[in-house]
């Protein structure tokens, strides 16, 4: 087996290792952006993060970085439902949420906590990534969220067209 062929086989068992988790199944009830769900959206990113590893042969740890990558957005809420305002300031704080759910319902180390609680950086300035890893997923979560904000807007001008 070549080490590509090891990463992907890693790659797979870390996923069916989340896949089993109800918590992180339940993310395909949140919606992400537009039409995709955190779910998919934090799938999104592990590949992205994996394949800028591969790319720039940043010889990463990759139980660090699949883990985190699939864990960023671990907050477990519908960030675009109308409440009390108790999400209304998601983006500062959801980071934090998702750190304190995966390491509470997953029992997550250190250094995979350090990776999500510091994805958002620069909108939470004081949490600077620290780890290859963690900048790996920080830069991976941006390319990802612009592409599926520019495809959401898309499907909704083809739906204005449509009607
Ligand atoms: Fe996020
Ligand atoms: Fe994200």
């Amino acid at each position: 087996m070549n080490r590509d062929q090891e990463k992907e086989k890693k790659m797979e068992e870390i996923l069916s290792e989340l896949r089993r988790d109800e918590r992180v199944q339940s993310m395909k009830t949140f919606v992400q952006h537009g039409k995709v769900s955190t779910y998919e959206h934090c799938e999104h990113v592990m590949e992205m993060s994996y394949r800028i590893d591969r790319a720039l042969h940043l010889h990463s740890d990759l139980d660090t970085l699949l883990k985190g990558a699939m864990l960023h957005d671990f907050f477990l809420y519908d960030w675009h439902s109308n409440d009390d305002g108790t999400h209304s300031l998601h983006g500062f704080t959801h980071a934090e949420k998702a750190r304190e759910n995966a390491e509470k319902y997953l029992k997550t180390n250190d250094r995979i906590n350090h990776v999500i609680r510091s994805h958002m950086w620069p909108l939470n300035p004081e949490r600077v990534p620290r780890s290859r890893e963690a900048w790996i997923v920080c830069v991976a979560d941006k390319l990802v969220s612009l592409h599926e904000t520019l495809f959401r807007r898309r499907d909704r001008e083809q739906g204005k067209k449509d009607c």
